[in-house]
């Protein structure tokens, strides 16, 4: 457990992604009560907090980042009971609990939009979303295809994500006054924070000015620069300012989280200035490639951006929206971020990928502050990289004109039980994506106990990191040459070789846990991460 109130500084936050961590009542779907039924596994795991992507009542165009009411969860994954009962066995098993906040858009379902299609052009219902005559600039989706779409009395309607999902009008105090709302309806069931959808989106240029830079798909980071008219306004701010003062008026303390696609680290920054929120997603650190140079880069930065406002650095690997790290990193280092792998694609190299993989969790786990795992991770779960195109659900691989395959490959349901229908997944042998034929040996129960195994080493990580404070320590470099990444954070070394040539410890280092086992010399090998008391 953290120890102070503020449980976020240092916590290890594991994401559930709904539809595909357990399904309880074997319709192929993941719902509230397979996650309940699952959570103790979590809770020794060691993790601190869970955070739940969307089950709110959604027409699942985006996977539930499509909103249709923001108080009532889908009936595909149970019911307000549900997550009721989900909320209270978090807390009595001593977790924290977030859940997903999607306030740029809601779906096209919505009662708001539908009333907004009804009462036609220049009505007041209209307002709420961004209605105009003609689309006014030439903006993209980020799923590919233009950001307009047309409805039957002529009028566009502004969609940055899929066309079911319009964007809501932030200007307008109904919109504002909703989430308010909404925020005290999740707070006052008990939830601990919120995961804010496409933080940096909610406030658009007032002149909806053009833009040309190539459009970077499925949240890449913009190049450096002036931010887009579309992302990171100065206006957005103030809205996490007023959800601030909601939260702080609720005990203990409960969080937001960014996920804000912005950079440099000092303009994300700015979303977790005291007065606003608590967290945001590090996703330069995630799409950093591995390499010894650019890993300390961006850990420094990092730490000095969030430094300077008083914030907590997180750090993640892997979520739904991209290629799970033991897949991403499986490519020769340097390597861009695929978006989305399939059958003809170049294919990674899975044992490298885990390897990698495996060192790059320890070395994560090892710096202050606080980290994000992604649902399967701990079991060293790849990316599905042969999922048969024919199953694809992702908008973006049909907004694309097919030219990304998307996410569905992160999305696969988990595996739990090597010799189970669905690997344990749910009772029956559906799931809503296939699994690989290749998933048994990843599933939970032939991990756990089993020495060396990704699931031991992730609760050994965790179960050390928590012993010796790291999540609450501070890092000092002890050495960066070459290929070698090095830190103390307290009474541990942390160490990994990125190179091809096996590197010393200092010979009175005590090695606690290492990625991989060690050479007969006691030197660390290639893509091999240590913990050593020193
Ligand atoms: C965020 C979500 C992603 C979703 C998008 C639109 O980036 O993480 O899954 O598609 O927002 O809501």
């Amino acid at each position: 457990m953290p120890s102070t109130d503020a449980w976020w500084r240092d916590a290890v936050i594991y994401q559930i992604y709904p539809r595909s961590f357990a399904d309880g009542n074997g319709d192929g779907m993941g719902d509230l009560p397979g996650i309940t039924a699952r959570l103790p596994r979590l809770r020794e795991l060691g993790i601190d907090a869970v955070w739940l992507s969307p089950f709110y009542v959604s027409p699942q165009h985006d996977a539930g980042y499509d909103v249709a009411d923001y108080r009532d969860v889908d009936p595909r994954f149970g019911s307000l009971g549900d997550a009721d009962k989900l909320i209270a066995t978090a807390h009595d098993l001593g977790l924290k609990l977030i859940v997903d906040l999607v306030p740029n858009h809601t779906s096209s379902e919505h009662a708001w939009f539908k009333a907004a299609l009804a009462a036609g052009p220049g009505s007041p219902e209209r307002e709420r979303y961004i209605f105009r005559d003609e689309p006014p600039n030439n903006w993209k989706s980020v799923f590919g295809g233009p950001a307009w779409q047309q409805v039957d009395d002529g009028q566009w309607y502004l969609h940055l994500f899929d066309v079911s999902q319009p964007d809501l009008n932030w200007d307008h105090p109904e919109v504002r006054a909703e989430f308010l709302d909404i925020l005290r309806f999740w707070l006052d069931r008990g939830v601990d924070g919120f995961r804010v959808d496409v933080a940096h989106g909610l406030v658009k240029d007032a002149q909806l000015t053009d833009w040309t830079a190539p459009s970077v798909v499925l949240g890449g980071l913009e190049p450096a620069g002036p931010p887009p008219p579309m992302w990171d306004q100065e206006g957005v701010h103030e809205i996490y300012r007023q959800w601030r003062a909601v939260l702080d008026g609720y005990s203990p303390a409960r969080i937001m989280v960014a996920e804000a696609w912005v950079q440099p680290e000092e303009r994300l920054a700015r979303y977790v200035r005291p007065d606003e929120m608590h967290q945001a997603f590090n996703f330069p650190y995630l799409e950093a490639p591995w390499k010894a140079g650019e890993l300390r880069e961006v850990i420094d930065s990092s730490l000095a951006a969030t430094g300077s406002v008083g914030a907590t650095t997180t750090w993640v690997l892997s979520n739904h929206d991209v290629v799970r790290h033991a897949s991403r990193l499986g490519f020769p280092a340097g390597t861009g971020r695929k978006p989305g792998i399939g059958i003809g694609d170049p294919q990674p190299d899975t044992g490298l990928g885990l390897r990698r993989a495996r060192a790059a969790t320890l070395l994560m786990l090892g710096l202050p502050g606080s980290a994000y795992l992604y649902q399967g991770e701990e079991l060293g779960l790849p990316e599905h990289t042969t999922l048969a195109d024919e199953f694809r659900q992702d908008p973006a691989w049909e907004r694309s004109g097919h030219a990304e395959r998307g996410r569905d490959g992160c999305r696969v349901p988990i595996p739990w039980e090597a010799d189970a229908p669905s690997y344990g997944f749910g009772p029956g042998d559906d799931s809503w994506l296939p699994q690989p034929t290749s998933w048994a040996e990843y599933a939970l129960d032939r991990q756990v106990d089993v020495p060396g195994s990704t699931y031991e080493l992730y609760r050994s990580a965790l179960a050390t990191r928590r012993e010796h404070h790291l999540g609450g320590g501070s890092l000092i470099w002890s050495s960066t040459e070459g290929d070698v990444l090095a830190f103390r954070n307290g009474g541990i070394l942390v160490l990994t070789n990125f190179g091809q040539e096996p590197v010393a410890l200092p010979s009175d280092a005590r090695v606690l846990l290492s990625s991989e086992p060690l050479g007969d010399d006691g030197r660390v090998p290639a893509d091999v991460t240590v913990w050593a008391a020193v």
